[in-house]
This record gives C-alpha cells, structure tokens and sequence, in this order.
C-alpha cells in the first residue's frame, strides 16, 4: 500500500499548447504511469508458474473424458501463444524509441510466454499428447513467423497494436472462459464452482490453467484498453478511427498459420466456440462500452466529429459522450460533462 501512495497514478494534469510534440509527450507520460500500476499489479498478484500452480494430476485423472474438439481448440491456441517471441519482437520494433511502451511489452511478454507452456502441460498430462508430439507441434509453429504488417496493415503503428492488442485480449478472455466452460461440463462438472473447488481457492485439472490464464488476459485487455484511453485524450480522431478500424477488421491472430489450422476451422465449426455473433455480443460491444460508447454507431458518429475538432484544443476542452457526441468548452477551468 506504501509503495501505491508513492507513484500517483491518475490522470497527469498538464496544459497546453496542444502542439502534437506535446500530446505525444502527455501521452507517454500517463503510458508510463500506466505501465508503473500494470507492472506492480502484475508481479504481486498475478505471479503465477505453469509448472508448480497447476492441478498436473487432475488433469492425468480427467484427461480422458475430454473430447477431441476440446483437445485441437487447446493445441491450437498452444501454437497461438507459441508466437509470443513474434509478437514481442514486432512491437518492440513498432514502438521503438517509447521506451513506456517497450516496457509494458516486455512485461506482457513475460506473462504470455507462460501461457503456451501451461497449454503444453494440459495436453501433456491429460494424456492426449505425448512429448514428441508437442516437440513436433511447435517446431512446425516456429517455421512461421508472424508480423503485424503481413497480417494487419495499416495496425502495425504504435497506436495500432495498443487498439489491436485492447481487442484481441478481450476476445482471447472470452474464447478461454469459454473453454474453461466446456472443459467443466466434459468433467462432468457444474458450470458454477463447487464449494470444495471454491474452498482451495482453485478449479478443478484444466479448467484451473484455464481460469488462471484467463485472469491474465483480462488484466492485459485492461492495460490496453487503457493506453487507448490515454490516446484518446490526447489524438482524439487518430486514436476513435483506429479502434474503429480495428474492431471492423479484426480477426485472431495466427490462426491460418497455424499447422493444424484445418482441424480448429473444423473444430470451431462444430463447438461455435467463437463466432461473429459472440465477437460482436461478448467481445466488440464490451470494449465499446468500456471506451464509452453505446453502441458501434457511437463509435462512428465521434470518428466523424473528432475529424471536425478544431485543432488546438486539448483534453481539458473536449468531452465525448455516449453517443459519440462531442461536447466542447473553451474555458479550460470549467468542468466539462457529457451532454
Ligand atoms: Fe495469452
Ligand atoms: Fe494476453
């Protein structure tokens, strides 16, 4: 607690001229204290390790009532996270010379490379893979090599991997709740933890790794989400058509490189783990209500009228509503609030 009265981590008050030199330096100011409360959360309260906090010998008991789409769905997002060595490498590249930035995905990295050996645990000890198997697996994963600019154009910018990275963990949260889920009723479990489960702090074989890891995920769409935050304070039109270009272009990424990419069409097909109406439902209207908005037209309205702000006014003249209205003030004392 001593340390969290320390660093103060709200919002910087600093004036204008909102030069762009100015807003880029604001913005790397509040990312850097972002990155401060990230960091302190995560190495508290999220230090987790595949290899010692995970039920390996539920999983060895459980393994076999698994089904095989479940078991594919987990191989497959095993060779998801495999690329985390890409993903780090792209956007250090991208964001070079921010060194806020660099540190937040030095740090998330260190957390996602964890979550590929806790896949390789569950289909290890489950017993539905063997070692060579996995061997072979990521070997053919690590042929490829994944970069922003050859699967998003046009995302590969410091601002676009934030708004890409604000998404793709939402939705990554939502696919492995929704595994966690369907690894609970193939136990043969309730949907709801049991008392017992509750009592040592822990679900039950794989769909503890899968709640754990989870966790991890939603912390790391809260970071995005509020670096975006931060950029829309500052580069309000930039930052409002990214998210919005985002949201309309997204997809997993990865997923066609991987080498068992036939198998998970065919799996996602069967399970409709993730489908465009869950993206829209579950992962696309959360982050918009999270940014503000009601709605994707919310969304587009403040793209267009962000377009039309007079330049010069900084965070301290500007309100967004959730309508995507924009509300202007040209006393910067005043307090400004959503119409
Ligand atoms: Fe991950
Ligand atoms: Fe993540």
């Amino acid at each position: 607690m001593l340390h969290e009265q320390q660093t103060p981590v709200t919002p910087l008050v600093i004036n204008g001229p909102w030069t762009r030199e100015a807003r880029e330096r604001a913005i790397a100011e509040e990312v850097k204290l972002a990155y401060i409360e990230y960091f302190r959360k995560a190495v508290k309260t999220r230090n987790w390790l595949p290899w010692d906090d995970l039920p390996l010998r539920e999983m060895e008991q459980y393994g076999h009532m698994l089904s095989e789409d479940t078991v594919t769905l987990v191989e497959s997002f095993l060779g998801v996270e495999d690329y985390v060595g890409d993903y780090v490498e792209d956007t250090i590249n991208i964001v070079h010379g921010k060194r806020e930035r660099r540190n937040i995905q030095l740090q998330w990295g260190a957390e996602e490379s964890k979550h590929a050996e806790a896949w390789e645990l569950v289909l290890l000890h489950s017993g539905r893979r063997t070692k060579e198997q996995l061997e072979t697996y990521r070997d053919q994963v690590a042929e490829h090599r994944w970069t922003m600019y050859e699967n998003h154009p046009g995302f590969d910018t410091p601002l676009g991997v934030a708004a890409y990275a604000m998404v793709q963990e939402r939705a990554t949260y939502f696919n492995y709740e929704e595994l966690r889920k369907r690894i609970r009723s193939e136990y043969g479990l309730p949907e709801q933890t049991t008392e017992e489960e509750r009592k040592r702090g822990k679900q039950i074989g794989a769909a503890a790794a899968f709640k754990i890891v989870g966790v991890d995920e939603i912390a790391h769409h809260g970071m995005f989400l509020r670096v975006i935050d931060i950029y829309k304070r500052y580069l309000p039109y930039e930052t409002l058509d990214m998210v919005f270009r985002v949201l309309n272009g997204f997809n997993m990424p990865a997923l066609h490189i991987l080498p068992n990419a036939e198998e998970l069409k065919a799996s996602l097909e069967r399970t409709k783990l993730y489908t465009p109406l869950k993206h829209g439902r579950f992962v696309a209207n959360p982050v918009l209500d999270a940014m503000g908005f009601n709605n994707k037209r919310a969304l587009e309205r403040a793209v267009q009228q962000a377009k039309l702000l007079p330049t010069g006014l900084g965070p301290e003249h500007v309100a967004i509503g959730r309508d995507g209205e924009f509300v202007i003030s040209m006393q910067p004392d005043a307090e400004i609030e959503a119409a």
